[in-house]
């Protein structure tokens, strides 16, 4: 059963991570998974180096689901495996580095672009729902 109110969508269903990800295949493209409060839960699938970029007004949250990755910052590189999360604060300058594929969960707010204020060829404005 699903239950909405106003924008907001809130599923008593549970959410299987491993079936979620095994339905898309393509990089740097978040897919919504789950949204509460304002905030979505999203699945995104990387490999390589993303673009530099920060959000205003923002914080998101990283977290591992499998595989391994970088968070590069201006001042250093925090590196994240399995079952790891980060949190990266607004108004930082970050960029996601992975050598091989990873999956992530990413948590924060639905205004989120995930290139922040910069705009290329990766930048997905209205993210697909699985
Ligand atoms: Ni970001």
């Amino acid at each position: 059963m699903r239950f909405r109110c106003g924008d907001e969508a809130v599923a008593t269903e549970k959410v299987n991570l491993g079936e979620k990800l095994a339905l898309f295949a393509d990089h740097w493209s978040p897919k919504v998974v789950g949204e509460l409060n304002g905030q979505h839960v999203k699945l995104v699938k990387f490999v390589g180096e993303f673009v530099w970029h920060k959000h205003d007004r923002e914080d998101e949250l990283f977290l591992v689901v499998k595989g391994r990755f970088t968070m590069e910052f201006r001042d250093r590189h925090v590196p994240l495996g399995e079952g790891e999360f980060l949190i990266v604060p607004r108004g930082v300058e970050h960029r996601p580095v992975a050598a091989e594929e990873v999956h992530v969960l990413l948590f924060e707010p639905a205004t989120t672009l995930n290139t922040g204020d910069v705009r290329d060829e990766r930048t997905v404005a209205d993210p697909e729902r699985l």
